[in-house]
């Protein structure tokens, strides 16, 4: 505990932090270059546009969207064209009221948060917008969250606000970002202002990619000679199975926190094998905390029917639930509200339930596990609930 030499492995290990942004984004080049084509139109005539980036968990959506931002706001400054940007998080802002507070919030961090109606709110914001003759790229993060609480109302109000020209200049770009497809979220009205062409793709990350974002991150936070070409490819290796850079990272930071434990001068193999067990269950106990006993027994019957299978079907699980149920001494809930709880799991993203699919004739439901094993979840929700007991 705190000797003296205080050696460790990192030497900067904030560059690890789930907010740090890199220089430059590795492999996102297509998508960068879209963004830009598609918000050249701000700069040239004061125009408006908006993006829609969609793609699974840890492919960078987040992390392009502030980069795109960040060189934008850069690059209108060297031009005298004020630009500014915000990103709310709709997971944690998922009203009308709290997203466009938000906002308002960029220019006055004191505005109360509470007696302004949203109309009220939207004219304060267009006064520090006209005020400052800036132009503010709104990015509205996992928005399908929003969209599925509130509506896609407030898509319409902040992009037909920012239509009302004042000298010809348009106020508010707008930029979605969601796993899901968003756009069949939208109302028409909405809809017809995101044009399709404007969705931009955020795929999964191949093992060659991430082993080049785990290289350029070690540099960032690790001591020359700290990390060996082994470990950052055994990281790269854990984490393609789902080509998620997050858990990349994840499994990076933690295996140099293995390697100070030990008080070794390298990261090993063996760091990244023991950061690997520890990450698999930290970023399944973060999704899986919120949901409640009967979410957590058809999640649980999900995980028991999908082993070994791409998919199972409404039936299988049922089936399964009652004998989760039954096994626990809880009353199981009647079909209809057995339904209701699979279409909460779709909606917290836990699983994909779409109707009918490759092979499948009919109404049938079809389930599918994202991005964690069965076997693992199996174990994670048999301890949970035998912790709530
Ligand atoms: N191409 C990349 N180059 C370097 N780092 C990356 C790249 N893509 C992602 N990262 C890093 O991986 C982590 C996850 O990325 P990010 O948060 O952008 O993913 P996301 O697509 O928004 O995922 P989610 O849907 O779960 O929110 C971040 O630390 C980010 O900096
Ligand atoms: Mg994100």
């Amino acid at each position: 505990m705190w000797d003296a030499t205080g050696k460790s492995v990192f030497k900067d290990q904030r560059t690890l932090s789930f907010d740090y942004v890199p220089e430059k984004l590795m492999h996102r080049d297509a998508q960068m270059k879209k963004l830009i084509m598609l918000f050249r139109p701000i700069l040239d005539s004061n125009l408006a546009q908006n993006a829609v980036l969609m793609g699974s968990v840890g492919t960078g959506k987040t992390a392009t969207s502030k980069r795109f931002c960040m060189d934008l706001k850069e690059y209108g400054e060297k031009r005298q064209k004020a630009i500014d940007w915000t990103l709310v998080n709709c997971r944690q802002r998922n009203s009308e009221s709290s997203v466009i507070l938000q906002v308002v919030n960029h220019f006055q961090p004191n505005f109360p948060d509470r007696g302004f109606s949203i109309a009220e709110m939207l004219r304060i914001l267009r006064k520090d917008l006209e005020k400052r003759k800036v132009h503010l790229v709104i990015v509205l993060d996992e928005a399908d969250v929003l969209l599925r609480k509130a509506g896609s109302d407030i898509i319409y109000k902040l992009t037909r606000f920012g239509e009302e020209k004042v000298d010809g200049r348009e106020f508010i770009s707008l930029i979605l970002i969601s796993q899901k497809n968003v756009m069949e979220m939208l109302d028409a009205a909405s809809a017809s202002t995101f044009k399709r062409t404007n969705t931009i793709e955020f795929g999964r990350y191949t093992y060659e990619e991430l082993k080049d974002i785990v290289a350029q991150r070690a540099g960032l936070a690790f001591h020359d000679g700290a990390i060996g070409e082994d470990a950052v490819d055994i990281v790269a290796e854990v984490a393609s199975e789902w080509g998620d850079a997050r858990f990349a990272i994840e499994v990076l930071e933690k295996a140099g926190m293995l390697a100070d434990e030990e008080g070794a001068e390298e990261l090993s193999v063996e760091h990244v094998r023991g950061a690997k067990a520890e990450a698999y269950s930290s970023v399944t106990e973060s999704k899986l905390s919120p949901l409640d006993k009967h979410q957590k027994l058809t999640l649980l019957a999900i995980a028991r029917s999908s082993k070994g299978k791409a998919f199972v079907t409404t039936r299988d699980v049922e089936a399964a639930y009652r004998v989760a149920c039954e096994e626990r001494g809880e009353k199981a809930r009647a079909h209809t509200a057995f339904w209701g709880l699979m279409k909460d799991l779709d909606t917290l993203g836990v699983v994909s339930a779409k109707k009918s699919g490759p092979g499948i004739s009919g109404k049938t439901t079809v389930i599918k596990l994202l991005d964690i094993p069965a076997k693992v979840l199996e174990q994670k929700i048999t301890q949970m609930l035998n912790d709530e007991e």
